[in-house]
């Protein structure tokens, strides 16, 4: 026996495949014990706070401001004199510079930021630096590029920024969102107050640093942080002249009623329970990935997501089965981990509403299918899962759960599969799988939804509009047409 023949005689044979773990360094992140309010380029001690926690682990992390209505309106004080005094009369290309600056530095800083948002709210360290650090980026430098081109984007329009914006964020894309609010508010050339949802402030509250590295004047964007009660209240502010929320349809409702008649203007985006269409000539093994992409991603916390799935009843064995198969090798762990394919789930609140909906799923008498799967004893965790057996009328084919779980339904013809992916209060998005290019377009004139799909799912873009129909909100984000909800066009 050689030298080398012996040593592999002696290594261990492995059992089974599995992934060794491969975690990402947390110390690229420098946490404060505490943090307050950043207002008119200043931090603003907080009177009343509360601790943020790693929903995967629940350690706490930081204590962070509840702001209360006075801190609110030092806010809303000083994004109204940044705009009175200074930022309405910067010129569009050096308000583009700003834009460019951010962007560049949120790419040289996007590994902190990454392990950041994963760490405060659970999504996978693979999604937070291959899918929301670049799209954040990208989108600073997209709207950058419209800063001085407003007149051409609105021909024959005298295109004016609006004041001050009041932007209310959600926990599932917390950087992501604030990119989506603040990019097309500053190019427009309005001030800001933005708050990011309770239970993920941290990445928010890092980009006030990327400001003052920016150099952007005091005062233009302000950040408070804070839950419902301070939304409120950035609402009610008589210093805000344009409201953007992105959160629950309850919240988009109440928000609608309080606005109604003071001329603000308003953008909403909901909810969604969007159909991902599967015919019988699709590639089945690219269709199962998208299936997959469009509901685990992001533990489903997603307003797109692709939740209910409509499989054409010719081909529902094969697409069950590969599916299922598919769900055995997803990796359901530590958010730090680069191999993770499924996080923790965000909070204790979304775990409950998950874990109540998919009891009432069984209870009216769906099947349910989880894959094995062994989950931390501690934070906040849910296994990918799969219902099969749903009628429509099923709360799980009606209601948004925003968690890693699918409800798989059936149809026979084109017309049955409109109606069945119609059949919803919401229209956000859709997806379609087919070969022929002629059905794509056929589906995508009479799917309700403000995003369709073909081939693929959960693919964005700073250029292309985002927004939906009926209770999934109004407006839209993104491309030329997000520009609109930020200015006066008269
Ligand atoms: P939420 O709508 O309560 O929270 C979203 C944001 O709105 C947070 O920043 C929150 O602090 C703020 N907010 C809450 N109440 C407010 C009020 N009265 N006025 C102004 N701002 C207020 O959503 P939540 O409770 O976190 O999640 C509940 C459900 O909503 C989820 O299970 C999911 O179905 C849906 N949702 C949809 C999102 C989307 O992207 N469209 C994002 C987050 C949640
Ligand atoms: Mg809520």
């Amino acid at each position: 026996m050689t030298e080398l023949e012996r040593k592999q005689d002696r290594a261990p044979v492995p059992s089974e495949w599995t992934y060794a773990s491969a975690p990402e360094a947390r110390d690229i992140v420098t946490l404060q014990d505490r943090y307050g309010h950043y207002v008119g380029g200043e931090w603003l001690e907080a009177r009343e706070t509360y601790t943020t926690i790693s929903p995967a682990t629940e350690e706490p992390l930081a204590e962070v401001g509840q702001a209360t209505p006075e801190e609110v309106q030092a806010a809303v004080d000083a994004a109204r004199d940044a705009y009175a005094n200074g930022w309405s009369d910067v010129s569009p290309s050096e308000r583009a510079k700003y834009l460019f600056r951010i962007a560049r530095i949120l790419q040289e800083r996007s590994r902190e930021f990454a392990v950041l948002e994963s760490l405060n709210g659970g999504k996978p360290i693979k999604e937070s630096r291959d899918v929301d650090l670049p799209l954040s980026a990208a989108h600073f430098f997209y709207y950058a590029g419209w800063a001085d081109k407003l007149e051409y984007a609105f021909p024959n329009r005298k295109p004016r920024p609006v004041g001050v914006a009041g932007q209310i964020i959600p926990w599932n894309f917390p950087l992501l969102m604030l990119a989506w609010k603040i990019a097309p508010a500053l190019t427009a050339g309005n001030t800001v107050v933005l708050k990011p949802a309770e239970t993920t402030p941290l990445s928010a509250l890092l980009f006030c640093d990327v400001l003052r590295q920016a150099e952007l004047p005091p005062g233009v964007v302000n950040i408070v942080t804070g839950d419902g009660r301070t939304g409120a209240e950035i609402v009610k502010s008589e210093g805000v002249d344009k409201v953007a929320f992105t959160g629950s349809t309850d919240v988009g409702k109440a928000i609608q009623r309080e606005l109604a008649g003071t001329g603000k203007k308003l953008t909403l985006e909901l909810g969604g329970k969007a159909a991902n269409i599967i015919f019988d000539d699709a590639a089945l093994d690219q269709a199962v990935e998208g299936i997959i992409n469009g509901i685990y991603f992001n533990q489903g916390h997603v307003c797109c997501a692709g939740s209910r799935l409509l499989v054409q009843e010719s081909i529902y064995e094969p697409v069950v089965e590969k599916l299922k198969r598919r769900l055995t090798t997803l990796r359901v762990g530590d958010p730090l981990d680069k191999n993770t394919d499924v996080g923790a789930i965000n909070s204790k609140q979304q775990l409950d509403k998950i874990q109540e909906l998919v009891a009432s799923g069984a209870e009216e008498g769906a099947e349910i299918y989880q894959p094995p799967c062994r989950l931390p004893e501690q934070g906040y965790w849910f296994a990918p899962t799969v219902f099969t057996n749903v009628a429509q009328s099923y709360r799980i084919a009606q209601e948004e759960i925003f968690g890693p779980v699918l409800s798989i339904l059936t149809f026979r013809t084109p017309d049955e599969a409109v109606e069945k992916a119609n059949n919803t209060p919401y229209g956000l998005s859709a997806g379609v799988w087919t070969e022929k290019g002629s059905r794509i377009l056929w589906m995508a004139e009479r799917l309700r939804a403000g995003v369709v799909w073909a081939n693929t799912y959960n693919r964005f873009d700073p250029s292309s509009p985002f927004g939906g129909y009926k209770e999934s909100g109004f407006g839209r984000e993104g491309g030329r047409h997000g520009l609109e909800p930020y200015l006066d066009l008269t």
